[in-house]
């Protein structure tokens, strides 16, 4: 009797998990979704290095997502060389002899992708959820590598078998990886588009395209089909944050702000389309922030940074000195972050190992949008909670702009801050320099001086 019952049970279970899983695997295509499962969780995650433990998916399957989305770097596929000055091999400084990057073979990222594809807690994760995803510069083989990197074709292969895309899917046959998905049951449907910032995007400094003619044309009819509740943009760079415009001359990252016109054309892109519910989703920087741009669209632009999955700012000092990457994250001027109660840092990024983690209340009018990036634990770090009635363009103009020299938080560009607050880490770093250079002055004239007097 208690095994008939138990037996019942397991059949019960496995049919109910059949239920549950086919419509999410459907209703990609349109034409299943009026059965679809409402999609309320969502999990991604970007920058996750093979070879290290990577405990934090014990933390998202928590969250239970229905979806994870990969934002890229989902593995380290190309070889690292160390900082060297000095020696055979010397990777910076002016007499730099070789690059510090190097693609490697496809068997050696076909390991690598089977090493993140076996670990213990991204397989539990792959039994329960749906696991989309596009690429970002390492695991596309090259750091920082655009559409002139020429093991792009087989390295769209390998992701796409790491993500067991079906062997005859037209995005197989395609020119980069770009795709979308639609999820939900009618008047509750989420729309994710995932872009390919890398297959043909141009020269960094060209100010030319990140996404190429034909992502473009595919993007726009996108954008302009039948409309959803929300729209997920997940792309593997900031869209919103321009970083490089306050690290400047010290260091550049990689984002759209480094690209104006194609950010421009994007932003111009949604507001045409007069598409409500549109939000950013993002990786590659190796911590975590939420920014918001109001001056795009008739609405507030999120951009949802979550970065790494082990890759963190803070972990690439040892312990005693993260307060040293806390309080330059504190220093650094922003005009798109948000910041409020919920903050982990007072700087409100994060820099520890994390992952987005978004959920909709349908239930509740309006229906409200939780946007978090949570920690190793699956605490939320960063939060953000928005309505689909607050991402709905309030009224035809709404869309504000500023005058030249007027300042809005959330509108104002980061290129426009003062020079002295744009510029205050870059101050800082060659004060830091200078005074490092005359204590070693200093030092070196009185060791000499002393041998001076010794030998007299
Ligand atoms: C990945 O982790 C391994 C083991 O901890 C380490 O040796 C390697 O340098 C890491 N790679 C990157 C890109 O951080
Ligand atoms: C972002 O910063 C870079 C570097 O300062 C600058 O060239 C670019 O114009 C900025 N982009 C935007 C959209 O402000
Ligand atoms: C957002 O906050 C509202 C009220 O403060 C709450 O009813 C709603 O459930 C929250 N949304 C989510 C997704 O948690």
């Amino acid at each position: 009797m208690g095994r008939s019952v138990l037996e019942l049970w397991l059949l019960w279970s496995v049919v109910m998990r059949v239920m549950i899983a086919l419509p999410i695997a459907y209703s990609a295509s349109s034409t299943s979704s009026q059965e679809a499962l409402l999609v309320s969780r969502i999990a991604f995650g970007s920058c996750a290095n093979q070879s290290a433990p990577q405990p934090i998916w014990n933390a998202i399957i928590d969250f239970d997502p229905q979806i994870f989305i990969w934002l890229g770097d989902n593995i380290y596929g190309d070889v690292r060389r160390p900082f060297k000055l000095f020696g055979k091999e010397r990777t910076i400084g002016p007499w730099k002899n070789v690059p510090r990057f190097i693609p490697s073979s496809e068997r050696e990222m076909q390991s690598r992708y089977k090493k993140t594809k076996t670990n213990p807690g991204y397989s539990r994760l792959l039994e329960n959820t749906k696991v989309i995803g596009t690429w970002d510069d390492h695991d596309y083989g090259l750091n920082d590598a655009g559409k002139e990197f020429n093991g792009k074709i087989t390295s769209q292969r390998l992701l796409l078998d790491f993500l067991d895309e079906p062997q005859d899917s037209p995005r197989r046959k395609q020119a980069g990886v770009y795709t979308s998905y639609t999820f939900g049951p009618v008047d509750r449907q989420i729309k994710v588009i995932l872009l390919d910032t890398r297959y043909h995007r141009d020269p960094l400094f060209s100010d030319g395209s990140i996404l190429g003619s034909s992502q473009w044309t595919w993007l726009e009819s996108e954008l302009k089909g039948p409309a959803s509740a929300l729209t997920i943009i997940g792309s593997s760079i900031q869209v919103i944050s321009n970083l490089s415009a306050i690290t400047g001359p010290i260091f550049y990252l990689e984002c759209w702000g480094r690209f104006p016109k194609e950010r421009e054309r994007l932003f111009k892109l949604i507001a045409d389309s007069k598409r409500d519910g549109v939000f950013f989703i993002s990786g590659d920087v190796h911590f975590g922030e939420i920014t918001r741009y109001d001056c795009a669209t008739g609405y507030p632009l999120f951009d949802i940074t979550a970065s790494g999955i082990t890759q963190a700012v803070e972990k690439a000092v040892p312990p005693p000195l993260n307060f040293i990457v806390r309080f330059v994250a504190w220093l650094a001027p922003t005009t798109m972050r948000v910041m409020g109660q919920h903050c982990r840092r007072k700087s409100c990024t994060y820099g520890q190992p994390n992952f987005g983690a978004i959920e909709i209340d349908w239930d509740a009018t309006p229906v409200t949008v939780k946007m978090e990036v949570r920690d190793v634990n699956g605490f939320p770090v960063l939060s953000v909670n928005t309505s689909l009635l607050e991402l709905q363009a309030q009224s035809v103009g709404a869309l504000y702009s500023i005058k030249p020299g007027e300042y809005r938080k959330h509108c104002s560009l980061e290129v426009t801050l003062p020079w002295i607050v744009r510029h205050r880490l870059a101050i800082l770093f060659f004060c830091a320099l200078a005074m490092l250079l005359l204590t070693l002055a200093g030092l070196t004239f009185t060791a000499i001086s002393a041998s001076v007097l010794v030998l007299i």
